[in-house]
């Protein structure tokens, strides 16, 4: 069955397809019922009667605002509906019901002021708040600044498939050829989407950089005297060795690495030189990792992370985790890290209303510039370095 979006929901009228969204509305009259659907690209009513689809019916049937839904069905023009198509429902997969007692807290009526901005987080996932998020995103413009993850989490409930672009601020006290406290950083974030797509996602993503600036910027590469001959490997596919795996190299290179280390910027160099194009290490030990990161349903004591490495010694350019979307688990994780639950509830929020599996990463800007570039450091790739000892000018 095709996945669609419901913003192309038109082109395959006539179609059977699957959406993969939430539960908007529901209006019931007897034994019709008439469910609008969104899926971050727009919304689309839907019609299931009883007597021709009775377990669908069954299943949509008093489901509450916002619970998370896979949904096929035919897709059909009417006037009528928003949109100018609807969506005759067959089957329905409740991804995660919200219960009866929590009701999503934004309803169909007028809300205050206050109240809606103390519900940002959710107050986004409504039609006329992710309407105004579309505009902006098309217009290219970031509008998240420092590490959005968290709330682009936020984000990609409203909309799905969504990244922010900006200046990023880590005041780490390392000073090596790697590290800037302030670097630009491009964030993904993807609803419905776990570990082996989201790395994917990366290895395209670099991969359709690398090639881009083979095409685009020759005279460039020439200046640099840079070695294209080691880039024009960098295609899919990526090499995956899992931690344990990478632990294994570096032991039998003579370094002692072992379970539960943090691989440290001299094991990447061991690691990625086997290879002649990035490695995307995966499933790290849990006890290394973000508190937000999904366990390995076989081994949970493995986080779902992923980390690529790039070649030639240029160590991680990306870091990413399919996030953790049990509620009960996540408030475990808090707690075992001392977190202060009180302000996380927002993000428990994005997890009691239509939790769904997702995932993202963060691609650091100047490391990978700085490898695409073969410079020594990284200090040289962004006009006005800001170092542990640098400010100035
Ligand atoms: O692995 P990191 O720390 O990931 C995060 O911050 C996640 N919250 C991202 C996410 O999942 N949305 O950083 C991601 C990438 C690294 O792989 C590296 O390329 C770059 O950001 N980076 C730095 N670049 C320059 N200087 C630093 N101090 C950097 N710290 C991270």
């Amino acid at each position: 069955m095709t996945t669609i979006s419901i913003e192309n929901a038109g082109k395959f009228a006539g179609e059977e397809v699957t959406l993969k969204g939430w539960l908007y509305n529901l209006r019931e009259s007897g034994k019709l019922l008439f469910p609008i659907f969104r899926d971050g690209t727009g919304i689309i009513q839907g019609v299931c009667a009883l007597k021709e689809n009775p377990e669908a019916f069954e299943a949509l049937k008093g489901l509450t605002q916002e619970s998370s839904v896979i949904v096929t069905g035919k897709i059909r023009a009417e006037q009528r509906a928003p949109g100018g198509y609807e969506i005759g429902v067959t089957s329905i997969h409740v991804v995660q019901r919200v219960p009866e007692g929590t009701p999503f807290p934004i309803q169909l009526k007028e809300h205050g002021v206050d109240f809606l901005l103390d519900h940002r987080h959710l107050w986004i996932r409504t039609p006329r708040q992710a309407a105004i998020l579309r505009i902006r995103i098309d217009d290219q413009k970031a509008y998240l600044t420092q590490s959005g993850q968290l709330y682009i989490e936020a984000t990609a409930m409203a909309l799905g498939k969504v990244y922010t672009f900006g200046p990023t601020f880590h005041a780490e006290k390392s000073k090596t050829r790697r590290h800037l406290t302030e670097f630009w950083m491009l964030e993904p974030e993807a609803a419905y989407v776990e570990l082996d797509e989201i790395m994917e996602l990366g290895e395209g993503l670099v991969s359709a950089m690398v090639q881009s600036v083979l095409q685009n910027k020759t005279r460039e590469l020439e200046t640099l005297k840079r070695d294209t001959s080691k880039l024009q490997n960098v295609k899919p596919p990526f090499p995956r060795i899992s931690y344990e795996e990478a632990i294994a190299v570096l032991n039998k290179q003579g370094n002692p690495t072992k379970f539960g280390d943090d691989i440290g910027g001299d094991e990447e160099t061991i690691v990625s030189s086997a290879f002649d194009r990035p490695a995307i290490v995966h499933r790290y030990p849990a006890s290394i990792k973000a508190f937000y990161m999904q366990p390995d349903a076989e081994r949970p004591d493995l986080a779902l992370a992923f980390d690529m490495l790039a070649p030639e010694g240029y160590g991680e350019i990306i870091g990413g985790s399919q996030r953790i979307h049990d509620y009960d688990l996540l408030v475990k994780r808090l707690r075992a890290h001392n977190l202060p639950e009180e302000a996380f509830q927002w993000y428990l929020d994005l997890r009691r209303y239509g939790s769904v599996p997702h995932s993202g990463f963060g691609l650091g800007l100047e490391r990978t510039v700085a490898w695409i570039c073969g410079t020594e450091h990284i200090r040289e790739v962004i006009p006005f370095p800001r170092m542990l000892y640098r400010v100035y000018p």
